[in-house]
């Protein structure tokens, strides 16, 4: 498969700086590949070398963009995000795109060495931190954006984050742990907007739609071997997420929920919204 594009598209990111958060699999793979092929320059971050070289070496073959790197973090750890964040700082002074699409799914609970429950760690609190850290290359580099992968609408409206007990000290579930933080992130990308507005920066939450993805390769089996029977009706493309990264049709819109790229009601109280984000300050230290 190519991802090369006609002359008038080719170059529509080019000079544009961006961060893809879980770029060497799945969603962040597909949203790195869509804006290369774009021109953009494209800076991965990973905890695995060999991953993300093989990831970089497929993106310069099928888009023929040779501006590609990764970065090192472990987005389970804070301070590994800090170090990351000042590293990025000494070599970019400015950001276009900031791409929140690490994630994973953890069956069993785990704390991080910081003693965060790691679903709440990795899928949410993650991109708070990194959000916040980066935002003055953000704003350096405005008109810019941040996008931040969700889960499907549905699942999202009816779930409720439970304050008191937002990391599962009783009744863990995995996949109640995961639904819970792709709707804080939704919360926080749309509170994000409002504290951002007037800044050039906007901020979108996108559900993903249905991308090849690596979260079944941990699992035991037989779930393992169900996720692999599924990947051929995956798609390689998130068409969603580059299109929120990169359209001159929503370089104005933010604090909205996009799937299939169209925006999608989804309101909620902005009470939530300002608990979600003092917590989240705490619970960084920011
Ligand atoms: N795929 C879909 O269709 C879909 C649909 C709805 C929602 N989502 C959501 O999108 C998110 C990503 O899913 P995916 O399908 O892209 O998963 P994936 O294929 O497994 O990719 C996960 C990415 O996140 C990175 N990552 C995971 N843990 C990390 C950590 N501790 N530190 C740094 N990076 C870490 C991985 O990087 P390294 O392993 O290289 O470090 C990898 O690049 C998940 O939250 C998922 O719920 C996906």
């Amino acid at each position: 498969m190519t991802f090369i594009l006609q002359n008038n598209e080719e170059n529509m990111m080019k000079d544009k700086i961006c961060l893809v958060t879980g770029g060497s699999s799945g969603v962040g793979k597909a949203t790195a590949t869509g804006l290369a092929a774009l021109g953009a320059e494209i800076i991965l971050v990973s905890r695995d070398e060999s991953k993300a070289g093989e990831t970089i070496s497929l993106i310069k073959m099928q888009t023929g963009n040779e501006k590609i790197s990764w970065m090192y973090a472990d987005f389970s750890v804070q301070s590994s995000i800090k170090e990351f964040a000042a590293r990025f700082k000494e070599r970019y002074d400015r950001l276009h795109l900031l791409s929140n699409t690490a994630g994973m799914i953890q069956l069993n609970r785990e704390e991080t060495p910081e003693g965060i429950e790691k679903t709440l760690a990795v899928d949410y609190l993650s991109h708070f931190l990194i959000s916040n850290l980066l935002i003055d290359l953000l704003r350096k580099g405005s008109p810019s954006r941040i996008i931040t992968v969700a889960g499907g609408l549905r699942l999202i409206r009816n779930v409720k984050i439970n304050f008191n007990d937002i990391q599962f000290q009783k009744g863990y579930n995995g996949l109640k742990a995961a639904v819970q933080a792709a709707r804080a992130r939704v919360v926080f990308s749309a509170e994000l907007a409002g504290r951002l507005s007037g800044t050039g920066i906007t901020s979108n939450a996108f559900q993903p739609g249905f991308v090849k993805t690596g979260m079944g390769n941990n699992f035991p089996q037989p779930l393992r071997f169900m996720s692999k029977l599924i990947q051929p009706f995956l798609s390689n493309e998130c068409k969603t997420s580059v299109y929120l990264a990169s359209s001159p049709e929503v370089e104005n819109i933010t604090g909205k929920f996009f799937g299939k790229s169209k925006p999608h009601d989804f309101s909620y109280d902005p009470a939530e919204g300002k608990r979600l984000w003092e917590l989240s300050l705490q619970l960084t230290g920011l």
